[in-house]
This record gives C-alpha cells, structure tokens and sequence, in this order.
C-alpha cells in the first residue's frame, strides 16, 4: 500500500515527519477528505480547489500545480487498487525551528496523503441518527480547512459520550454547521441552511446538494436560523463527504418531524445518489 510524500508515491514507513512540521506543533496546515466511489473520485476538482483555497487563506505556498496534484491523488487510486473509500490530504507549513510567526524565508510546505477504504452508513442513511445541540466554541475563520481541529473534536467526543452520531453547533442562538458536517432544515418546503461567511466551512457536499434542491424543485434560503426555529423544522440533515446526505431524527431530546426521516430528505438522497460515479 503506497502513500503520498510531497510529490513521490513511497510506502508508509520511508515516510520521515520532523518532530518541529509545524503541522504537528501548530496544526499550521490545511486538509481535504475526498471520496472514491467504485475506483472513482467524486468532486475531485471541487476539493482540490478547495485545498488550494485553504492554503491561499493562510498564505502557503502549495509547491505543485493542481494538475500535478491530480495525478498524485490518481496514482495513488490506482496504486492501492482503492474502489471505495477515501482519499486524504493534507500539506503543513514545513519543517522549521519552532517559532510562531510564518519562517522567513519559508520551508517547504509538507503534503502527505493516503486512501482508506470505507464503506457507506448505509443502515444510518436509511434509519436517520440522534444528534446532540453544543455551543460553538471553535474560532471565527471556519470556512478555512484547516488542521487544528481540537474544537471539532471536543464537540464530537461529547455527542459519542451521549450516544449521538454528531454534534450540531450553535454560536449564540444561530445553528452554524456540525463538528465535521454542514448542518440543513427544511420547513413548509424550503431548505435553510447557513450561508457560506467564515463561521462554517463551505462544504463541497453542501454545494452538491444544493444543485439536488434546484433539480428537485425545493427553494433554498441561505440565511442563518436559530436553535428554537431548528426545534421547529419538519426536517433536518447534516453533510459531508463521509456521510452524504444523512437524516436528523433527534435534535437532543426533541424528535424531528415524526421521529423518521423526512419525504424532502429522501428526494435529497436519490438525487445525490444519482449523481455518484
Ligand atoms: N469534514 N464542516 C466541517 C467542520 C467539516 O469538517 C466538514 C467535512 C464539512 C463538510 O464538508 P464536505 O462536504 O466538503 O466534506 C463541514 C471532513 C469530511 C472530515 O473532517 O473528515
């Protein structure tokens, strides 16, 4: 099984990270999950772009052109014989004596990338999951991809320690977006879901579904809403590129719509599906 180190496909063990990548001290560097579905990448370009996009916002300098990242995460593909599952990347700041401002002149950026194969949650998909309601603590530029995560985590770990499958995050009383997901209610046939500022990553599922709503004929409203309105939607999903479209049937104690998942969600799922290589 290879994996990817800078621009060379090498195996898992020649891969040598300094103790001072700025990546592993600061969590200075960005990341991407894209999915493979049966030996194909879905939304490749959007990612990509995307990795790119989260490097521009940090000011680092991604040393290979997208095309040449293309064919990496390609290689990679075909390397490991991936059908389904996933591609990671990421690139930190590079190796340098540990000091916080950006090093003058800069190091190399660092990019590693594996695949792992996963399967869907098919059996969630179809039965919808629990989710609990969290402040939002982490910092207000969301919409970067970036690698310090221990926000996200802490949210997350708290939905697990209560049996829930995510943590959906408020800042104050407006619904922003889950610990790894975007975050959607659907009232009187509209979505709302919170536009793209820099509270919320600008998901690429998220951007996918929203094209499925024009196709299914479901208006969408980009305008934040609040916990109490969210308690009152007949539907409610989160997104991303691990969990598509999946079902919320319980927001903490209070069961969504009839406690199954919702006839626009269904729709949403087909569409999304019928979109899949
Ligand atoms: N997480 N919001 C946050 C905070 C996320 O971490 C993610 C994805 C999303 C959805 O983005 P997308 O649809 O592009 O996957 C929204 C990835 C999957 C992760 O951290 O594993």
């Amino acid at each position: 099984e290879k994996v990817l180190w800078n621009d060379q496909l090498t195996t898992r063990d020649e891969v040598k990270i300094g103790i001072e990548d700025r990546g592993y001290q600061f969590g200075d560097g960005i990341y991407e999950v894209i999915k493979v579905y049966g030996g194909d990448v879905f939304t490749a370009t959007e990612h990509i772009d995307r990795f790119y996009s989260s490097a521009e916002k940090i000011a680092m300098a991604l040393p290979y052109t997208k095309d040449v990242l293309h064919h990496l995460i390609h290689q990679l593909i075909e390397e490991n014989e991936l059908e389904n599952g996933i591609v990671y990347l990421q690139a930190t700041r590079g190796d340098s004596p540990r000091n916080h401002p950006y090093p003058n002149p800069a190091v190399e950026a660092v990019l590693t990338g594996y695949t792992r194969e996963t399967k869907r949650p098919l059996a969630e998909l179809e039965a919808g999951v629990p989710v609990i309601l969290i402040e939002d603590i982490r910092w207000l530029r969301c919409d970067i991809k970036s690698l310090n995560l221990l926000g996200n985590v802490m949210a997350k770990q708290q939905a697990v320690e209560k049996g829930c499958f995510e943590a959906v995050q408020h800042r104050g009383d407006v619904i922003t977006e889950g610990s790894s997901s975007n975050a959607f209610g659907i009232k009187d046939g509209t979505l709302y879901t919170h536009p793209t500022t820099n509270l919320i990553l600008n998901g690429i599922t998220r951007q996918v579904i929203l094209d499925c709503c024009k196709e299914i004929g479901l208006p969408v409203v980009e305008e934040a809403f609040t916990v109490e309105q969210a308690k009152q939607m007949d539907e409610f999903f989160i997104s991303s590129t691990g969990i598509e479209v999946m079902p919320v049937i319980k927001l903490d104690d209070h069961v969504v719509g009839n406690g199954t998942p919702g006839e626009w969600t269904r729709k949403l799922q087909h569409a999304f599906e019928a979109k899949l290589p």
